[in-house]
């Protein structure tokens, strides 16, 4: 089969394109540990409140320096850390947040972190951060879900 060379030329730069693609996709996994917050179950959202661990959300330690922070989104406030309310740690801290929605999509992102994630109905997402430097980190709802989304707000205060 006779290719022309120009087919040929576009051929190769779009196989480098995919090859070089792969390799930034492996190199940001394993080198910069990059990883995609993602569901780690399912929950009927009409019952999250119910639900474990939702039915009593809170901060809790679970190891030296470990927390895990359950959180319920709905209209409009993160429970238990309403409107500005948050949960405080020490710095070095290392913070699970485990999240769901009993009614519309929610963002849920913490400034000067990589915290950025969508908190979907039905599923519960899990995001992870270690919290070295003192200070106010304020948690906000960054999916646009309704009349009172601007005050969707929390924080995490890391003390010294
Ligand atoms: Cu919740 Cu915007």
């Amino acid at each position: 089969m006779k290719i022309h060379m120009m087919e040929r030329f576009f051929l190769i730069i779009a196989a480098i394109l995919v090859v070089l693609g792969a390799i930034a996709v492996g190199v940001s996994y394993w080198t910069f540990g990059v990883r995609l917050p993602g569901p780690v179950g399912r929950i009927d959202p009409a019952l999250a409140a119910q639900t474990e661990p939702f039915d009593a959300p809170g901060l809790f330690q679970t190891g030296e320096s470990q927390y895990e922070a359950v959180m319920l989104g709905s209209l409009w406030q993160w429970t238990p850390y309403a409107v500005g309310d948050g949960m405080t740690v020490p710095a070095g801290s290392t913070i699970t947040f485990k999240l769901t929605s009993n009614n519309v999509i929610h963002g849920f992102m913490i400034r000067d972190t990589d915290i950025n994630a969508m908190v979907i109905p039905g599923e519960v997402t899990q995001v992870t951060h270690t919290f070295d430097e003192p200070g106010e980190y304020l948690i906000i709802c960054h999916e646009y879900c309704g009349l009172g989304h601007h005050q969707m707000f929390s924080k995490v205060v890391v003390t010294a």
